[in-house]
């Protein structure tokens, strides 16, 4: 029985070989091609800047500490994400809170979002940033956040871990242009992988300098920054930063990958395009809807289960996918309902219903790009199998 999981790295002989050939140089970390990497990175996505890191969540933590969150602050993201998207705030010191999805895209829901932050306004408190996810693959309404952003001085972050590719108003340079930081994860389910691995890009030289500063322990060799030279030896560390940086071996891979990005996204979009033709129409099923300005990169496919016009529950459903070799997820148990967030902010269910909703129908799909059109035929016919009765 062949295995499917709801996604997977694709690697090939070109990859290995990259890797391999820095394996035999000189440099395995902080060499000549993570600086290659950036550029690479920073022309396919368009933004003037990219910095890349050891992972996805020392992106955003670096991107909170170079956006000066601190004690006081208060950060929005949507309850359907990976913890790390408002985990971020607790790190720096901040306090995360969140705002409803809409219905049909699965991102923050814009008019919730303007609600909260006057909530916030007649206590007399000020939203300082918001995380948007870009979730899925399916890109935010960027215009709507934009008209925030000017109304009431916001801070923009992209998360756009699951969007590599995507298209916004027909362009994919679309990350920068709205959020003042954009993150990225290289972590194997993702579109292209360096195993571990992240980036953030920007077009803001301030936030660039920080996090190239941050990601490495805080110090600088750079002779503007210095406050004296005692000799080519010389550095200092002018804040608290860390170790957040990533190896060279990982940019090989990372570049290689990138350059094989535009087919996986063919591959992503023919399997989401199969995906639809199936369950479009069967009221049993609501497959992904994108909007007609954005294109989506299909990170995920996220079919939601009307579980209450059928006879299976969930945990059935999981079980008798897995006895057939294909193993599903759920993208995302919202955020707010974890244990952590319940007794640290008292945050509880029935908070953010959309979310909720979503929640229990939710089931992520095997979406990756080496899925033949005889494996989507397989798992649709598995799936139906599964849901009667
Ligand atoms: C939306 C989102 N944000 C942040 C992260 C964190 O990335 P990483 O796993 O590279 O730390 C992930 C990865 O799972 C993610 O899906």
């Amino acid at each position: 029985m062949k295995f499917y999981s709801y996604g997977k790295q694709t690697i090939d002989e070109s990859d290995i070989s990259s890797v391999v050939e820095v394996l035999r140089s000189d440099w395995l970390t902080q060499g000549p091609l993570v600086l290659q990497f950036e550029e690479e990175l920073a022309k396919k996505f368009g933004s003037r800047y990219a910095s890349v890191v050891s992972n996805g969540t020392a992106g955003l933590h670096l991107i909170g500490t170079a956006l000066g969150w601190g004690e006081g602050d208060i950060v929005l993201t949507t309850p359907i994400t990976f913890v790390a998207s408002a985990n971020c705030a607790i790190y720096v010191g901040a306090r995360p809170d969140f705002v409803d999805i809409d219905a049909r895209t699965y991102t923050i829901d814009v008019e919730k979002l303007e609600h909260k932050i006057k909530m916030y306004a007649r206590q007399g408190k000020r939203v300082k940033a918001v995380v948007a996810v870009d979730f899925a693959g399916n890109p935010c309404d960027w215009d709507g956040l934009r008209t925030l952003k000017a109304k009431y001085g916001l801070q923009l972050v992209n998360d756009f871990c699951h969007a590599l590719g995507a298209q916004y108003h027909g362009d994919e340079h679309y990350p920068a242009k709205f959020a003042d930081a954009v993150n990225l994860s290289f972590h194997p389910v993702k579109h292209i992988t360096t195993g571990e691995g992240g980036a953030i890009l920007t077009n803001d030289t301030e936030i660039e300098r920080e996090v190239k500063i941050l990601r490495t322990h805080g110090i600088t060799k750079s002779a503007e920054l210095l406050g004296k030279n005692d000799g080519p030896w010389y550095y200092e560390m002018r804040q608290l930063g860390f170790n957040y940086r990533i190896t060279d071996f990982q940019c090989a891979l990372g570049m290689s990958q990138l350059a094989r990005l535009d087919e996986f996204l063919e591959r992503r979009r023919f399997v989401a395009r199969y995906y639809d033709a199936a369950f479009r129409g069967d009221d049993r099923f609501i497959s992904p809807s994108v909007a007609p300005n954005c294109k989506h990169a299909y990170h995920l496919y996220p079919l939601q289960v009307r579980f209450d016009r059928i006879y299976v529950d969930k945990r059935e459903l999981f079980e008798r996918l897995q006895r057939r070799g294909i193993h599903l997820q759920v993208h995302y148990i919202p955020v707010h309902l974890h244990p952590y967030y319940r007794e640290k902010y008292g945050f509880k269910p029935g908070d953010y219903p959309e979310s909720e909703l979503f929640y229990e129908r939710e089931i992520s799909i095997p979406m990756y790009p080496s899925l033949a059109v005889e494996d989507l035929e397989y798992i649709n016919g598995m799936i139906r199998e599964s849901v009667a009765n």
